[in-house]
């Protein structure tokens, strides 16, 4: 008998079978080569992670045009990408995973330095808390250019044996640009009421629908509230989901949400599951699949999400970067054995704003996935390790993995080091449990 008959039953999507309903949202990682290429790295840390069970991953954020808002984003604006993407989708689908890429045009939220000294675009002329900047107002005949954009880069994701497209109509984006009265004051068809200021999503799932025939899956993500002052909230958010649908979408991902919120979404401070109601909202107005996000990181809360009907698919993002074998540890009755994501963080989104790499403080082998590989030892030895913080505690469970007989040895009469500390500071009590 299966613990968590919901999280682990099937669920199709358009022509796509998913064999479970655990999604690996798309995370920016910062492995790419230099100009966009897909890298070993890459290959190797969404190998681990379809091999660990999930059922769909979505990879991204792929800028649609040459608008890349961070280093080492993964590229999907040229032909010339598809041979990489390839390697990757064959890698991710030999595996046992569905695989999805997401597209997405950042609109204000580039930095000119990006793109070579030019002014980003938006809706209209608003300046961005995030690069202190003020974008220009597209021209209406420059609209359906960049619209084309997003249905070609579908077309390539199809090319390169993605199982399905996801566009990014959240975070602030290009997309939520247009359909939020904060950054778009634009008077012709595209401004206005939200009647207008839905078309420029919908026109771009139209495009990307003709581009990429009527069985390919189309994922649109959207923010179930944006959080910005007089910005969308839950109301305007089902209207533009009711309009998805019926434009051909066939799966809706419910964040929330801009960058330049002040309404914290991720830390550990947010309590876990609680933007789930930001989807049942949605959920209640559409007759397609939603996916419910942020700060679900343990099955029985995901299974509970499913069986009250909140959502029908569940993203445990950096839940798989913390533990890719999560899902098989869950399925095989093992769900004491899972290292929780403690949404501190500090590896993850600190490093990308940061230009750096992901890494992961419950996971040191995230990125090095491919160089560090858990093999048994063919030669098992006694290890005493001096030390039961995190990192001997850590160095203690790898040798035992690896078969050795090991003595960890602390002085204190506790294990954990400094992180025991977290127990002390309000709201950061969860960061104790890697423990
Ligand atoms: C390092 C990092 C990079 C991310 N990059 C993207 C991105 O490119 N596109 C996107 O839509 N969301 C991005 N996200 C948000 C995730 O898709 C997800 O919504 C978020 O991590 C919350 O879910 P979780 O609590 O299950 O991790 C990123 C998150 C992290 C931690």
């Amino acid at each position: 008998m299966v613990e968590f008959p919901n999280l682990f039953s099937p669920i199709r999507v358009n022509r796509i079978e998913l064999k479970n309903r655990i999604v690996m949202t798309a995370t920016h990682l910062g492995y790419n080569a230099p100009g966009g290429d897909v890298s070993d790295r890459l290959v190797g840390f969404y190998e681990e992670r379809a091999k660990g069970g999930i059922g769909l991953i979505i990879v991204g954020g792929c800028p649609v045009d040459d608008h890349v808002s961070m280093r080492n984003m993964m590229r999907i604006d040229d032909d010339r990408y598809v041979a990489g993407l390839k390697r990757l989708t064959c890698t991710v689908k030999t595996a046992g995973a569905k695989i999805a890429a997401q597209i997405y045009q950042a609109g204000r939220y580039v930095h000119s330095s990006m793109i070579g000294g030019r002014t980003p675009f938006s809706a209209s002329e608003v300046p961005s808390a995030l690069t202190g900047e003020t974008p220009r107002a597209l021209e209406l005949e420059e609209i359906s250019l960049v619209q084309e954009k997003f249905a070609e880069a579908a077309l390539r994701a199809k090319k390169a044996g993605f199982d399905a497209v996801e566009i990014h109509a959240a975070a602030g984006y290009l997309i939520s640009q247009f359909l939020s009265p904060v950054t778009n004051k634009r008077e012709d068809r595209y401004g206005g009421p939200i009647e207008n200021r839905i078309r420029f999503g919908l026109e771009v799932v139209d495009r990307t629908r003709k581009a990429v025939g009527p069985d390919y899956p189309i994922v649109v993500r959207l923010s179930g509230h944006e959080f910005m002052n007089r910005g969308n909230g839950g109301r305007e958010a089902k209207r533009f989901a009711k309009a998805l649908e019926e434009a051909g979408c066939d799966l809706l991902n419910v964040t929330v949400g801009w960058h330049e919120s002040r309404v914290p979404q991720l830390t550990t401070f947010v309590p876990r599951g609680c933007f789930v109601y930001a989807a049942q909202r949605i959920k209640s107005s559409v007759s397609i699949p939603v996916l419910a996000c942020n700060r679900i990181n343990d099955p029985p809360l995901a299974e509970a999400i499913l069986q009250r009907g909140s959502a029908d698919m569940i993203a445990m993002t950096r839940a798989v970067i913390a533990d890719p074998d999560f899902p098989n540890k869950a399925l095989g009755g093992k769900k004491n054995k899972i290292y929780h994501c403690v949404a501190c963080n500090q590896g993850c989104f600190d490093n990308i704003f940061k230009s750096k790499p992901v890494a992961c403080l419950v996971n040191p082998r995230v990125g090095v996935e491919g160089e560090t590989r858990i093999v048994p030892s063919g030669n098992p030895k006694k290890i005493i390790i001096i030390g039961g913080g995190p990192a001997g505690m850590k160095a203690a469970c790898t040798a035992a993995e690896r078969g050795h007989k090991v003595f960890l040895v602390e002085k204190s009469d506790r294990l954990g080091g400094q992180l025991l500390l977290n127990r002390n500071i309000p709201g950061r009590e969860e960061m104790a449990t890697v423990v």
